[in-house]
């Protein structure tokens, strides 16, 4: 039953009552933004995970998932890094082990993700931006926000220690101008099912990962250089579990 949800193979059904999104390509990523001259910028690339024949790896990882309550503050390396956000957003990578290539998604373009680097190896610290289609990493601040993630996510420890917090914005105000009201929820379900990916990678790797949605909406933005108008969504912490 799981892994034929994941293959695609059973849907959910959504009720006659709800509209058709408008969105033409509900799996196609957001567009590359930051692009612009002298930005460090870090190419990702690292072999597919390996979720073993049957999707066997893929089961047993869903079946054991939980997320990780504290981190012991190391790192963990850039390869690593690449193929936790190459399964969250490059599912069709995932299409010759008999995963589902091109998962339904509300408007995975409208959802564009920062990363807080604290502890990774081979990158400097800092908030970079996430380019999803050139699988880039964009450095948009220069620092270790350590402090900073502790205090945004109110104090908690998991802030502080991961090597890594994952960040998925998406301006509000527009996708609903575009989209209708149930762009909000149906967004922020989006979030939700990229954090799931990012989870699912990370403990298949051994590593740990956790969900934050307790956090400073406003002060995120400003502290990370994240565009004003985005509304965060939702944190993923990565790193090394205690
Ligand atoms: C949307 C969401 C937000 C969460 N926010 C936090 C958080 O702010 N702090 C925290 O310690 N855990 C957070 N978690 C992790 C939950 O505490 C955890 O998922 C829950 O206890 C269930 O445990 P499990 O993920 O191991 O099944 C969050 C999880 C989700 C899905």
């Amino acid at each position: 039953m799981i892994i034929d949800f994941c293959l695609g193979t059973i849907t959910l059904k959504t009720s006659e009552s709800e509209p058709e999104s408008d969105v033409d390509s509900p799996a196609d990523p957001s567009p590359d933004l930051y692009d612009f001259p002298g930005l460090t910028r870090v190419h990702l690339s690292a072999p597919a995970i390996n979720w073993q024949p049957d999707l066997q790896g893929l089961e047993t990882t869903i079946l054991r998932r939980r997320s990780t309550r504290s981190y012991t503050g190391g790192s963990i390396t850039q390869a690593q890094l690449a193929q936790i956000l190459d399964f969250a957003y490059h599912p069709e990578h995932y299409q010759a082990q008999g995963l589902d290539a091109a998962p339904d998604y509300f408007g995975l373009d409208l959802i564009k993700t920062f990363v807080a680097i604290s502890g990774v190896q081979g990158l400097e610290a800092g908030c970079y931006y996430y380019a999803p289609q050139s699988q880039e990493l964009r450095q948009i601040r220069f620092k270790n926000f350590r402090a900073e993630l502790h205090h945004l996510s109110l104090g908690q420890d998991l802030g502080r220690d991961a090597a890594a917090v994952v960040f998925q914005t998406a301006n509000l105000a527009a996708a609903i101008t575009a989209h209708g009201e149930r762009a909000y929820r149906y967004l922020h379900l989006d979030a939700g099912h990229l954090g799931q990916r990012l989870n699912l990678a990370a403990m298949q790797l051994n590593l740990g990962a956790s969900g934050i949605a307790g956090f400073f909406d406003d002060q995120v933005n400003e502290v990370l250089g994240i565009p004003v108008d985005d509304a965060v969504l939702y944190l993923t912490t990565l790193g090394v579990p205690a």
